[in-house]
Formats: C-alpha cells, sequence, structure tokens
C-alpha cells in the first residue's frame, strides 16, 4: 500500500487521459476515503456528483457550448490585479507548462479553456456541490474532502484534475444534470487513467520553500 507521503509528493494533476474505463468499486472506494475528511462540527458538507459515458457526454457538449458563446478565461478569480508573489507563482506554472503543451498544436489558452470544460477526456467527470444554506467558510470543508479524493484516487493508480473553470457555467451544469437551485456548483474534477506518454502531462509545477509559506511567532 502506497504510504501518505509518496502518495502527496508524487500526485500532480493530469491533462490527458485513456479511455480505460474506472470501476465502480474503485470510484465508490475513492469517495468512501473522501469522506473520512474533518469537518466543522462533523457536518461534512460536501455533496458529489459522478457523471460518466452518456451523461457525461452531455455534460462536456453543454460546457463546450456554454464556452464557445460566453468564453470565460481561466484566471484567479480575483477582482483586482495579482499581487507580485501570486503572478509569479501563476507565471512559473505556465513556464512549466507552455513548451509541452505547445507540442500539442494548440494555444495554452484553448488547451486549458476547452480542456478544462471536456474535463480533459477523463472517463468520469465529478462535480462538487455544497448547500448554499452554509456560509463560503464550509468551502474550506469541501476542499479537505476533495483533497483527501485526490490522495486516495492517486493511490489507486488513478489521476486527477481538480477544474474550477466549469463554474462560470454552473447554470448549464445544474440544467444538464437536474441540480437544484439550493446547491452551489464549486468544483469539476476529472477523474481517469492518466496518458503518461501526452505531452499535456509531461511537466511537473513546483511549489514554494517552505519558509515561504510558514512564520514562525516565539
Ligand atoms: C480549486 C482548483 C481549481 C482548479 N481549476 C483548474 C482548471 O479549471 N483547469 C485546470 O486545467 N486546472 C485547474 N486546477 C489545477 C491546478 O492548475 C493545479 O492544481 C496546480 O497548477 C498545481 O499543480 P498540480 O495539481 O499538478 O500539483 C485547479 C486546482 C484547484 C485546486
Amino acid at each position: 500500500m502506497m504510504d501518505i507521503f509518496s502518495a502527496m509528493e508524487q500526485r500532480k494533476s493530469a491533462r490527458a487521459y485513456l479511455d480505460n474505463p474506472v470501476t465502480r468499486q474503485d470510484i465508490e472506494e475513492i469517495f468512501k476515503y473522501a469522506g473520512l475528511a474533518p469537518s466543522a462540527i462533523n457536518l461534512q458538507p460536501w455533496e458529489f456528483i459522478v457523471t460518466y459515458g452518456e451523461e457525461k457526454d452531455r455534460l462536456v457538449r453543454r460546457l463546450l457550448k456554454a464556452h464557445a458563446e460566453r468564453s470565460v478565461p481561466c484566471g484567479p478569480g480575483t477582482a483586482k490585479p495579482l499581487p507580485k508573489k501570486y503572478a509569479k507563482r501563476s507565471m512559473d506554472a505556465l513556464t512549466v507548462m507552455e513548451t509541452p503543451v505547445s507540442r500539442l498544436g494548440m494555444t495554452f489558452n484553448r488547451f486549458i479553456e476547452e480542456g478544462s470544460c471536456s474535463f480533459y477526456g477523463a472517463p468520469i467527470a465529478i462535480i462538487v456541490a455544497i448547500d448554499k444554506i452554509f456560509p463560503a467558510i464550509r468551502y474550506l470543508d469541501a476542499g479537505l474532502a476533495v483533497s483527501y479524493l485526490l490522495l486516495a484516487a492517486h493511490a489507486k493508480g488513478l489521476a486527477t484534475c481538480p477544474i474550477g473553470l466549469i463554474t462560470a457555467y454552473t447554470p448549464e451544469i445544474a440544467d444538464v444534470l437536474g441540480i437544484p437551485e439550493e446547491k452551489e456548483i464549486i468544483l469539476g474534477i476529472a477523474l481517469g487513467y492518466a496518458d503518461e506518454n501526452s505531452p499535456a502531462n509531461a511537466f511537473k509545477t513546483d511549489r514554494e520553500k517552505t519558509e515561504e509559506i510558514l512564520s514562525w511567532y516565539e
């Protein structure tokens, strides 16, 4: 069994997938682990919708159509421009991705935007939702469950990519999947077996040194 530190070190987002199906048993097991995440007063406010096959294809078609109509670009979601420190991190990620992605023969933005809307061709598309009754801080709890999910999937030899971009098309997602008005759609996740030979997966983003994110008060 893979230890937790190896899973954390090795996991990375996959942006090209094989057609190989994922068994229902594996999917259920991954969600069992996701559900073990801690949450404030054990509310477990996260909700997951799994789509595959025809239903996933319908969702992807709708997202691509919405993107063609409104073309929301991938961005940090901030009202003001990013402070230098964060702008640098996103530029660094872009630099690592740019060369391999250019080998796919499309612009970087098109790759990310259309790729995100099609869950990068993964056989499973997951929607993460939370009841609107909760304040935004409860998204944190859902994020913890997502973290568990990504690591559990990796430990099972599966790959994932969290996809925030699709929340720009929430009305379309809600409509095609019949998600009620009371639910906020907060994230999509692609799940499947990574195509390790694709240039889309031929990079790994770096991280800040620990001291950059850590302050000691003593
Ligand atoms: C909340 C969230 C939203 C994300 N949205 C997208 C997205 O819309 N499209 C995409 O290609 N990647 C998306 N990602 C993946 C990030 O780009 C990726 O996690 C980051 O570059 C670090 O790389 P790694 O996951 O390979 O370690 C998202 C990740 C998170 C956590």
